[in-house]
């Protein structure tokens, strides 16, 4: 069949095609991001094409039994449970994240674990041999069987792939392999596509448990592999602050699991140790009575998680006031903003406002918000909430305080770890009377200035009969 070249324009950044070149991409805005690319287009149809060129297709029925899947379990529980227990053979995942945050040893840690129960293959395209058995040796895990090897051509890649069959075979990075049928650097959108395509093919026809590193570009999606979210069964996002040791592995999307489970992992000298009870990190280096702090029992997929909800409020010179969200969604924070005014008038337009999740933890929960309005008030009104109080619940428009799911899980972390009492919406107190803390249940936002005083008073109460104040 002939074939002619033909010359295309990519935005690298968020994979548009365009017809010419230009110096910003009209869908991302992203500028310098264009880069032209060499096809190869068959002009014909597939219909003007011979009939015997296609393969026959089993169809079957939906009810159709097939023998259970044996998942290949890493025993790094913390990995296994984001993944949806443990990885399915035949899968294809792809793990994101910034430069440097630990995609390389989370991997090369997961490899050394499931080398002891089957077969496993490490290509680097990033690193030497050397370089990562010097990793592994720091790592403490250089004897495990794990096949090592240096490699950036997709056709090499699978052609010694074929003869070695392993279980689980591991890419690092996308971004550095390349196809050698493609004119365009590797790492552009056309090149990391159609690696990606070849592999994924090469692992399904096999059975083999493809995973892919994808680096991220500064404004969160992987550049270029975003186009790889849909080819792939799942894709994983490793993330953390630069600064923090945290790093919480997260599933974006799970055709075998849950969407929304973490993997919480303390990055340390000897690489990376799984934090098996995150809300006790998360809360070890709070300091009580500062006004504009107040602990979230937040759920993140199937695990509670405490977590500090920290608030600064200043009074502002600027026309337009500041307002920043560190850990959580700032259309949100303006939302709560906006309602904490309109329905409980509390004034701060003319204020500067700050708010930071402690300990580098990013949160989705919409149960946030009554935690982050009771860190708000605070921090306006400078009083501290009682260090052993939790809250938790979303608010609506107009003010009111709503029931948030896994409310019993929640409490039970709270109880556990020693909180003493719980602000939470009304329904969550009538339905769970069983955790030895005392409830308060608040169903608007205006009733939050004598509850907090309230639980203050029950505090400084506390102390007194226990000698502690
Ligand atoms: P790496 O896995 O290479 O990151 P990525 O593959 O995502 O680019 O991790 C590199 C960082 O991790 C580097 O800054 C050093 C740090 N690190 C440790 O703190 N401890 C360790 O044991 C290892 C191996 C790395
Ligand atoms: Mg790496």
């Amino acid at each position: 069949m002939s074939k002619r070249a033909q010359k295309r324009y990519t935005c690298q950044s968020c994979g548009a095609v365009l017809s010419k070149w230009s110096g910003q991409c009209m869908e991302c805005h992203e500028w310098n991001s264009i880069v032209e690319e060499i096809i190869e287009v068959t002009p014909r149809s597939l219909a003007s094409q011979k009939k015997s060129q296609s393969a026959k297709i089993d169809f079957h029925a939906l009810n159709e039994t097939f023998d259970n899947v044996e998942r290949h379990i890493s025993d790094i529980a913390e990995l296994d449970r984001v993944l949806g227990g443990g990885f399915v053979p035949g899968s294809t995942i792809l793990v994101g994240g910034d430069p440097g945050i630990g995609k390389s040893t989370l991997l090369l840690q997961c490899a050394a674990a499931l080398s002891k129960k089957t077969s496993v293959a490490y290509v680097s395209g990033e690193e030497g041999v050397d370089q990562i058995s010097l990793r592994a040796r720091r790592l403490n895990i250089s004897t495990a069987p794990v096949q090592l090897a240096n490699a950036t051509n997709v056709r090499s890649i699978i052609e010694n792939i074929a003869h070695l069959k392993p279980t689980l075979l591991i890419i690092d990075s996308i971004q550095t392999i390349y196809v050698d049928t493609i004119e365009s650097a590797p790492g552009t959108v056309s090149q990391v596509r159609a690696s990606a395509f070849e592999l994924i093919r090469m692992a399904k026809q096999n059975g083999t448990i493809l995973v892919m590193v994808g680096h991220v570009t500064k404004d969160g999606a992987i550049a270029g592999p975003r186009v790889l979210e849909h080819m792939v069964d799942a894709v994983l996002y490793f993330e953390g602050e630069r600064g923090h040791p945290f790093r919480i592995l997260r599933a974006v999307k799970n055709r075998f699991g849950a969407t929304d489970e973490i993997g919480v992992f303390d990055m340390t000298s000897q690489g990376l140790q799984q934090v098996t009870n995150p809300s006790e990190l998360f809360l070890s280096d709070r300091k009580e009575k500062i006004p504009g702090s107040c602990v979230f029992a937040a759920i993140e997929g199937t695990r509670p998680v405490l977590t500090e909800i920290q608030a600064l409020v200043t009074s502002s010179s600027l026309t337009i006031p500041r307002r920043s969200a560190i850990g959580w969604d700032s259309n949100r924070l303006s939302m709560i903003l906006a309602v904490l005014e309109a329905r409980a008038y509390y004034k701060f337009s003319t204020c500067d406002i700050y708010l930071s999740v402690a300990g580098g933890l990013r949160i989705v929960d919409p149960g946030a918000d009554l935690a982050a309005a009771i860190a708000l008030i605070s921090a306006l009104t400078n009083k501290p909430v009682p260090a052993n109080l939790i809250a938790f619940g979303e608010i609506g428009l107009a003010g009111d305080i709503r029931l948030a799911n896994h409310s019993d899980a929640r409490l039970r972390e709270a109880a556990k770890l020693g909180f003493k009492q719980a602000l939470i919406p009304e329904r969550s107190t009538r339905k769970f009377s069983k955790f030895a803390l005392h409830k308060n249940s608040v169903s608007h936002v205006n009733e939050l200035k004598a509850l907090l005083a309230s639980a203050n008073h029950r505090t400084t109460q506390n102390k007194s009969k226990t000698g502690i104040a």
